[in-house]
């Protein structure tokens, strides 16, 4: 189950998105924006990253113009790793890599076509362990010593 969000940067590549993940039949939950009309990214990304940081959802899909914002804001919950993706290389190694729960999307540079490949990649990748375990080792242990 994903849970998905967006700002108004983001809002028309996420309603595309959800027609993708619906042909799919992977369920999903839209938490909002609902509109085009301007909003904060903040909104969002906290929702989806409480979603996935709660293991409610396994992954979140977060879309603003840049996909930079979400990102910064999710990455500020521990346990969520997240980074903005432009292409389909990249989306394999968040995950194969990073194991990352949550994708950050650039809706003002990607269209849906663009997104379908870099979404299938990162949701097809596996984390790939080794090597890569210790360095998330690291990161849990700075969240433990920075994060309450
Ligand atoms: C909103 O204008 C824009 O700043 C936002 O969608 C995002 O790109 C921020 O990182």
């Amino acid at each position: 189950m994903i849970a998905i969000g967006a700002d108004h940067g983001g809002y028309k590549l996420k309603e595309e998105i959800k027609k993708y993940l619906e042909e799919q039949e992977i369920e999903y939950k839209d938490f909002g924006t609902y509109s085009e009309e301007r909003t904060d990214y903040p909104i969002y990304a906290e929702q989806v990253a409480k979603a996935v940081q709660s293991k409610e959802y396994e992954k979140g899909i977060l879309v603003c113009g840049t996909g930079f914002g979400m990102s910064i804001f999710a990455n500020k919950f521990k346990g969520i790793r997240c980074a903005s993706c432009w292409n389909e290389e990249v989306a394999k190694l968040l995950k194969a890599h990073n194991d990352a729960n949550i994708i950050a999307l650039p809706g003002r540079f990607i269209n849906i076509s663009q997104a379908v490949v870099i979404l299938r990649a990162w949701l097809a990748a596996e984390f790939m362990g080794g090597r890569h375990t210790e360095r998330l080792q690291m990161i849990e242990e700075i969240e433990k010593k920075n994060m309450k």
